[in-house]
């Protein structure tokens, strides 16, 4: 056991939490197999990401029995690898976070088990972390003086939000797609196009070819409001894909993703405008988007206020946002019960 962190049998946790804890974090909710050793929060020691894109690929999407059989086979050394490339000894660690929702379940309990396996085997605290409040975090490991209130754009596969960040564990939800999330209108229309699975990251690369400006794409609810929709931009390009079988796919890839980013900074600068924030970011896997993060920047440096890219690494699936989050939740809640559970369709703790 650990002299710096007691967990006490009722799951009581007597700290102190600071700038030595040292947390291990697991995250297993989708096609991503990570492991990161994070130091006080903020110093990542280490962060190893095993992806299953080229297992799913041939399927054209994530299967998830097949996501929780690779997690299986990847899991340990993974964690062995995050320890080993951190250079300290398992008796180091101070506590475990591990991804508990949203995701799918089977691949979400893969992490979950080996999580709390560890923490007992090794008698230090295990902390359920949610992935969406971990990629809030992703962006303070790169960009410590980031301050509050900030306004996160998370744009991942399975959400769009706006969210108000008013202090650790204090959110607000600004607004939010009332249909496809961004990633999963990417992968869609990616998939319409017969450019591969993951969309997003093809979607990127064949638009580099196109003219953005040769289809005009609706850009809906763009003057109202904070929420956005997808759903008809993706029937609107396969409408014109069909109406025009010989149209390039790189104009149409190209047009598509600058509708989709002009939203999404539109919505992101309406939002930090209307908080008074002091910093915008950009979290999830959308946010490799080369367009986006481009047009992001540009807008943050004409409305002078601190924008702040997270790197491609740090926007997609890891686990050193995980073992973040989970040091201000063991900071600010305690540990988690181990008879927690995994949780499909978790929503954020302190988000209104
Ligand atoms: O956050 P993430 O890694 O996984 C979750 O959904 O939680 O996000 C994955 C999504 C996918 O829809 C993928 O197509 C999209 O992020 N994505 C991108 C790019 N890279 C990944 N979308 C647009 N441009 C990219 N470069
Ligand atoms: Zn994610």
């Amino acid at each position: 056991m650990t002299d710096h962190l007691i967990l006490r049998p009722s799951g009581e946790f007597a700290g102190p939490v600071d700038e030595h804890t040292l947390v291990l974090g697991i995250e297993t909710s989708c096609d991503e197999t990570a492991a990161a050793l994070v130091l006080g929060g903020y110093d990542v020691a280490s962060s190893v990401v095993s992806t299953q894109v080229d297992i799913h690929a041939q399927y054209g999407g994530v299967v998830p029995e097949i996501a929780s059989r690779a997690h299986l086979d990847m899991l340990n050394p993974i964690i062995a690898r995050a320890i080993v490339e951190a250079g300290v000894p398992d008796s180091r660690i101070d506590a475990i976070a591990c991804t508990i929702g949203p995701g799918l379940i089977g691949a979400l309990l893969v992490g979950v088990s080996a999580a709390k396996s560890l923490a007992l085997a090794w008698d230090v605290p295990f902390i359920g972390v949610h992935h969406h409040e971990a990629h809030l975090y992703a962006a303070f490991l790169e960009d410590p003086t980031l301050e509050f209130p900030l306004v996160v754009l998370l744009v991942s596969g399975g959400h769009t939000m706006l969210i108000e960040m008013q202090d650790h564990g204090r959110y607000k939800l600004l607004g939010r797609t009332i249909d496809d999330a961004a990633g999963e209108a990417f992968d869609k229309v990616a998939r319409f196009l017969g450019l591969g699975y993951p969309g997003g990251p093809a979607i990127d690369r064949e638009a580099v070819h196109g003219n953005p400006e040769a289809i005009h794409f609706p850009r809906a609810m763009m003057h109202e409001g904070l929420d956005v929709s997808f759903s008809g931009l993706k029937t609107s390009v396969m409408n014109h894909v069909r109406k025009h079988p010989d149209v390039s796919s790189e104009d149409v890839a190209a047009s598509f993703q600058a509708a989709v980013v002009d939203v999404l900074v539109t919505k992101a600068r309406r939002a930090a405008q209307q908080v008074g924030a002091k910093g915008l970011v950009l979290a999830g896997g959308v946010a490799a988007n080369s367009l986006l993060r481009e047009q992001f920047l540009d807008a943050c440096v004409v409305d002078g206020i601190h924008g702040f890219l997270p790197s491609r690494e740090m926007c997609t699936d890891n686990a050193a946002m995980i073992a973040a989050a989970g040091w201000h939740r063991l900071r600010s809640d305690g540990p988690t019960s181990l008879d927690c559970g995994a949780f499909p369709n978790l929503k954020i703790p302190g988000l209104t």
